[in-house]
């Protein structure tokens, strides 16, 4: 039976996951909500379900709700996120919260603790590898095709430059907040490097303006160079951008990921794969045709697909998946410890750079214990 949601928060995100809802056949969109009556009602107008303007509220009067989505933002773009999750987790309702899972790494904590505590699904909109390149990438490395990953290169850039932003000062959202676009938007970034190498245990970084732009003519060049070491041993690089400059080789975002038999590339998030198989006795990537620019190209997956909204249908749909076949908490995708790795990495990453670069190893995650009527 369809899973009853309620959306909290009814902007951009939240229209954007009320619509999800409506159109899967795994959901039934029941309610909306937001603290600001007309949104509420403006959404609540459009998808044809009842607004309510607290979570409270809704919560009472939707006892069946089996799931809440949390699309609220907030200074950095997540400080609203804790209380209404932690709110829906109290009344045992899964939640699928946006990212960044908060702006405070204690509070993230909190949250997966509680959900943990309290048996529930808690997921995070890591959306950017629900795609087809990120599957096909992920096939290739399940079959040993890439064999032991080596390294992993990752460019990440938003637009927000003088010409696309305006000038524009984003209100509430970055004012007094100097980690803004580290807060809110490394998330997605960290979280492809982990989904293919793992957890990430060294942390070392140098930003430019971790900021955003204050007003117009300001130099806002948010750019994130940051250095890590996997616990495999691989090494791996982050360059993570929002302003001005324009990104050449592999789109608005690339990664590559190098191993003892192959590489993978995915360009533009949800748009291209290319593999790159490693050395091979027949000579298919001879390395030293390879150092001399002579071997074939790579084998290419282009999938047609330009449009980064077609990975939210995909990652939500993947969610309900999730809790309709009661997957054990620890199998859950791009769950709500996977999120709190990612904000546990920008933490370090802030405490690497205003130390002047120096090594930072993240916090350890929560152990994961297994649910033993559930796990084969
Ligand atoms: N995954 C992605 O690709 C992606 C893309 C863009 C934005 N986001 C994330 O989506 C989230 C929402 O983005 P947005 O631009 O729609 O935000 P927004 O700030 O424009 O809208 C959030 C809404 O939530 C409401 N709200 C806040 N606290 C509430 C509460 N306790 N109860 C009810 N309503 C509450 C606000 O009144 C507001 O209307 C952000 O966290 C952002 O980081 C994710």
């Amino acid at each position: 039976m369809a899973k009853k949601v309620g959306v909290v928060g009814a902007r951009g995100i939240g229209t954007t996951h009320a619509n999800c809802h409506k159109d899967d056949d795994l959901a039934d969109l029941v309610a909306v909500c937001d603290v600001v009556k007309e949104r509420a009602d403006e959404l609540a107008e459009k998808v044809g379900v009842p607004a309510y303007y607290s979570v409270k509220e809704m919560l009472a009067a939707h006892p069946e709700l089996d799931i809440v989505d949390v699309c609220t933002g907030g200074y950095e773009n997540g400080s609203w996120h804790f209380e209404p999750t932690m709110q829906a987790l109290e009344a045992g309702k899964h939640v699928l919260c946006e990212k960044p899972i908060s702006n405070q790494v204690t509070e993230a904590r909190q949250m997966v603790d509680f959900a943990e505590e309290r048996g529930l699904y808690l997921g995070c909109n890591l959306n950017h590898y629900f795609t087809e390149p990120a599957d096909q990438a992920m096939e290739r490395m399940n079959k040993g095709e890439v064999g032991e990953v080596l390294y992993c290169l990752h460019k990440m850039g938003f637009a927000g430059g003088e010409l696309s932003y305006g000038g524009t000062p984003n209100g509430h959202r970055d004012k007094n907040f100097p980690y803004f676009h580290v807060k809110a938007f490394l998330a997605h970034p960290f979280s492809i490097m982990r989904y293919f190498c793992g957890d990430i245990t060294h942390v070392q970084a140098f930003l430019s303006q971790p900021s955003f732009r204050k007003k117009a003519g300001d130099v806002m060049l948010s750019v994130n160079s940051i250095h890590v070491r996997f616990a495999s041993g691989a090494v791996g690089y982050l360059l993570s951008q929002r302003g001005d400059a324009t990104f050449g080789l592999g789109g608005w975002w690339s990664v590559e990921i190098g191993g003892t038999q192959g590489t993978v590339v995915i360009e533009n998030c949800v748009e291209k794969l290319s593999y790159y198989p490693g050395p091979q006795p027949d000579g298919a990537a001879n390395p030293e045709l390879l150092a001399m620019g002579e071997t074939d190209g790579p084998i290419v997956t282009n999938t047609g697909i330009t449009d980064f909204g077609a990975t939210f249908p995909t990652r939500i749909h993947a969610f309900l998946e999730d809790v309709t076949n009661e997957v054990p908490r620890s199998k859950l995708r791009s769950s709500g410890r996977d999120a709190l790795a990612t904000l546990e990495y920008t933490f370090a990453a802030i405490e690497s750079f205003e130390a002047g670069g120096t090594l930072v190893r993240p916090r350890a995650l929560p152990p994961i214990h297994g649910e033993p009527t559930l796990e084969g």
